[in-house]
């Protein structure tokens, strides 16, 4: 808004004309023009007040101060400096000059536009311009305000000026001390200049004025409402308005009045003044002013609103910094601060400390600058104070690796394990390239065999020999993907996954970590953890391992990692392939008196608190436990039961303290009965295989291998084929193949015809609880059935495996180690084998072979020969060909 109107209309250059003053005392007086007797202060205040009355639209009323009493009263106090200076106001004699018609004196104007029906203040400094202002005065005639073109110039001639400009009149004049000339100025009506004057000590010219329009158009009407309502609505908008200067809008009815008015108002360029008032028509001025003010009005509103949204962010900020400031006080006098501040402080340290890449340290940081400005008890500090432990307590450096002492590593698995000779070579193999390559990607080793067979501990003993931490990933049950990946930190409770996990629990970067169970993983609908699990053992991927807690990629490329399994068909394709497989498929019997004799018991004596002096467990007793208490591939019920004994027994030596006396308690195979209980495998194989009608047969199960009954019996019926024991389709199809082949054969076994008119045959294979399939029962069942016609009983040690054509020909079957274990474990002497599986035998340890008969199988029957005893009783020793 066109405040400043009277600011340096014409300061510059300033002419030194002290001495022409006259000395006034100001009073206000309102338009109304009541007069009011108010003093007011110096010239500087007057001049100040000048620009306030002309925006109060009220006028100041200078009259000389005549009284000598208030001239000497101002002096004294020097409130007024022109009386300070010692100025004297004196009418000018020069210019006392009459003016030819339509001529007027001209002021110049640097860079102020006055309007008609506007009271403007305007400074008046240059010396024709003074000649000019005091001219009008003598003449109390009008004078011509008009703009220069260029506010540079000095002494501007009529092409610098513009050619509008408005009359006006003088209300009210003073002199400064500086001898500028104020003078309040009543804007009475445009002109346009038609030439200049000469002669004058002024700038004179004669001029064309232009008068108000008679008639006002309804579209003036229009525009001058919308106008007054606009110009009302900006001084709303502006700070510190009188409420005069609307009320003196509101009183103006003239369109053309109200147009200049508000141009006057207007606060933009001198040159956009100029426009407007050299736009004579009213109704187009009204439109020019209407437009810049509503553009002036989107302005202000925003900028009204940008400054309360400031003002309302500020004030929320000091309430909290308030708030913030408050709790501070309150925790300090809980004692609480400092925690808190160290807590940072140690997070601080901890994240200089922690060794992480470049970029997670920047993000750490970040969100360490978030947890400072969090107030501590809020949850999200908490959570993030979580977040910023995990990842400072990862290990993202590199230890150094230990260097790899071949011959130390090959004692450790001597130490650790006993036998398992191919995977102890192949574990030093592993640890010789590591150790000439050790920045090599190292293959992953899966151990895949039943339970209880050392592939945990294998790997434990993997990261003894490297001298690195072990870690175990149990993926047994896992079957989301997040379990492995860790859950976005924006979820309630978000933890990194198990992976992450372990390797803050191992500590090192280059850990052992082994991923135990694999085949117990499973899809859901909650994902694939195998694609989790692909990422993390793939050298491609591993160096950028993702957590989505983390939400930083994670080095894994150094991990050696060490699958274990049960079953390897269970582990997904993929990963299998990523891994190489190494077997363990089980003990012997001797090598499990080995293990026992020289870990277990020793490990069991510790585990119960007892020493060697006081006790003793036989060879015999452990073979006992062995053979009669346990039937596993592995050795975990075998030490289990060793731990049985040893409690016993150390309860009898507690007692025996007691009492005084140092006991030693020694436990033979005979006292395994008291101990342990009845035996509990033995005496089943005996029982079932002396009738005709069963036969033992092998099979392979996940676990290891396992001894199968097979029981046929015939009941009369129609010749049906009846089969029990939840048998898969394979296996009933090798019973019928059986029974056929059975029935083809008669003539050889030497079984009347007519003795499958009127039955019906009933194949039984029990632990029926247990699904079992598979075509390798095919010998066994052949066996059974032609005991059971021939009436010649099976021989009670003989255990046969081997799948059977139509023909009679016996075909080779997998699984033949885990097989003759499980035989050699049941106790079974005997064993027949598919010729075509004789090669797989060098599998199998010299030490079970040299315990075990073998017979190789063409057809059936030889099957029949090695396995069926005379007819109508059993014979107590086979007679066949011995391997
Ligand atoms: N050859 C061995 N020499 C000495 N101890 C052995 C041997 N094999 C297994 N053990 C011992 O048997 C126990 C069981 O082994 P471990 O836990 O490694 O079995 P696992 O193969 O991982 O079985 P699971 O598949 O059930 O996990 C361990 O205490 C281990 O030390
Ligand atoms: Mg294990």
């Amino acid at each position: 808004m066109a405040r400043g109107e009277v600011h340096e209309s014409e300061a510059a250059p300033r002419v030194s004309s002290a001495g022409q003053g006259s000395l006034v005392r100001l009073r206000p007086i309102q338009v109304d023009a009541r007069p009011s007797n108010a003093r007011l202060g110096t010239c500087t205040r007057e001049f100040q007040l000048f620009t306030l009355f002309c925006h109060h639209r009220a006028l100041v009323h200078p009259a000389p101060v005549k009284s000598r009493k208030a001239q000497a009263h101002l002096r004294a106090t020097g409130e007024h400096p022109l009386i300070a200076e010692g100025a004297v106001m004196e009418q000018s004699a020069v210019i006392s000059l009459e003016l030819p018609q339509n001529v007027i004196a001209l002021v110049p104007m640097r860079n102020i536009v006055l309007f008609p029906h506007v009271l403007t203040a305007v400074t008046v400094g240059r010396a024709r311009s003074i000649a000019a202002v005091e001219h009008a005065l003598q003449a109390k005639g009008p004078l011509g305000i008009v703009l220069q073109k260029d506010a540079g110039v000095d002494e501007p001639g009529v092409e610098a000026l513009f050619n509008m400009g408005t009359v006006v009149s003088i209300v009210r004049h003073i002199t400064s001390a500086d001898g500028l000339r104020h003078a309040v100025c009543q804007g009475l009506e445009r002109f346009c200049i038609e030439e200049l004057v000469e002669g004058y000590p002024f700038l004179a010219a004669r001029v064309r004025r232009i008068g108000e329009p008679v008639e006002v158009s309804t579209e003036a009407e229009a525009l001058a409402v919308q106008l007054r309502e606009r110009t009302i609505e900006i001084l709303s908008l502006l700070p510190g308005v009188p409420a005069e200067l609307a009320h003196a809008l509101q009183a103006t009815r003239a369109p053309s009045h109200l147009a200049d008015i508000a141009a006057s108002l207007l606060d933009t360029e001198v040159a956009e003044k100029q426009m407007l008032l050299e736009t004579v028509s009213t109704e187009e001025r009204l439109r020019k002013v209407l437009q810049i003010l509503s553009r002036r009005i989107e302005v202000l509103r925003l900028s009204q609103e940008i400054g309360e949204r400031t003002k309302e962010h500020l004030e929320d900020r000091e309430r909290k910094f308030l708030l913030r400031e408050q709790l501070k006080t309150i925790q300090k006098e809980l004692g609480e601060t400092e925690g808190d501040d160290q807590e940072i402080a140690e997070l601080d340290e901890a994240i200089a400390k922690a060794g992480m890449p470049q970029e997670v340290e920047t993000q750490a940081r970040k969100e360490l600058q978030r947890l400072k400005r969090m107030p501590s008890a809020s949850s999200e500090y908490s959570m993030l104070h979580t977040y910023l432990e995990w990842m400072t307590e990862l290990p993202w450096r590199l230890p150094d690796d230990p260097p790899i002492d071949l011959n130390a590593a090959r004692k450790i698995l001597e130490a650790d394990h006993f036998g398992l000779e191919r995977v102890k070579q192949r574990i030093l193999e592993f640890l010789a390239v590591q150790k000439l390559k050790p920045q090599g990607r190292a293959p992953i080793l899966c151990f895949v065999g039943p339970p209880g067979v050392g592939k945990t501990s294998l790997g434990q003993s993997i990261a003894r020999a490297l001298q690195r931490p072990f870690v175990r990933v149990s993926l047994g049950g896992v079957h989301d993907e997040a379990e492995m990946r860790g859950h976005r930190r924006t979820y309630i409770g978000a933890m990194p996954g198990t992976i992450v996990q372990s390797l803050r629990k191992a500590g090192a970067r280059n850990c052992v970590m082994m991923l135990d169970e694999v085949d117990k993983m499973s899809a859901s609908l909650h994902g694939d953890p195998s694609a989790a699990l692909l990422e993390v053992l793939d050298p491609e991927q591993n160096a950028t391992f993702r957590d989505n807690y983390l939400g930083a990629p994670f080095d894994l490329s150094r991990v050696v990692f060490i699958a274990t399994a049960n079953v390897i068909d269970n582990v997904p394709p993929p990963v299998r392939d990523r891994m190489e497989i190494i077997d363990l498929p089980g003990y012997t019997r001797e090598e499990k008196l080995q293990i026992g004799l020289r870990y277990l018991v020793a490990r069991q004596r510790e585990a119960n608190g007892l020493n060697e002096e006081q006790y003793e467990i036989t060879v015999e007793a452990l073979n006992s436990i062995i053979a009669n208490y346990t039937r596993e591939a592995g050795v975990r019920q075998f030490e289990r039961e060793i731990g049985r004994v040893m409690r016993h027994a150390a309860m009898r030596i507690a007692d025996g303290i007691a009492d005084g006396e140092q006991p030693k308690v020694r436990v033979e195979a005979k006292d395994l009965d008291a101990i342990l209980g009845p035996a509990k495998f033995e005496h089943e194989i005996g029982l079932r295989a002396s009738l005709p009608g069963v036969a033992t047969g092998l099979a392979w199960t996940p676990v290891g291998g396992d001894i199968l009954f097979i029981e046929v019996t015939r009941v009369s019926g129609r010749g049906q084929l009846i089969l029990t024991g939840q048998l898969g389709g394979v296996m009933k199809e090798s019973a019928q193949a059986a029974l056929t082949l059975v029935k083809a054969s008669a003539g050889d076994l030497r079984i009347p015809a007519a003795m499958f008119d009127g039955i019906d045959v009933h194949v039984h294979v029990p632990a029926g609880a247990i699904p079992k399939d598979g075509p390798s029962a095919g010998v066994a069942m052949f066996v059974a059935l032609a005991s059971l016609f021939t009436d010649r009983p099976v021989h009670h040690d003989v255990a046969m495996t081997g799948e059977i054509s139509l023909r009679g020909l016996v075909l080779p079957v997998g699984g033949i180690k885990e097989k003759v274990l499980a035989a050699q474990r049941a106790g079974l002497r005997v064993v027949l084998l598919p010729a075509r599986n004789e090669k797989d035998l060098r599998e199998v340890p010299e030490a079970t072979r040299s315990t075990l008969q073998f017979v190789f199988l063409e057809t059936v029957d030889d099957a029949i020969q090695a396995s069926l005893g005379q007819r109508g009783a059993g014979r107590p020793e086979s007679e066949f060909k011995l391997v």
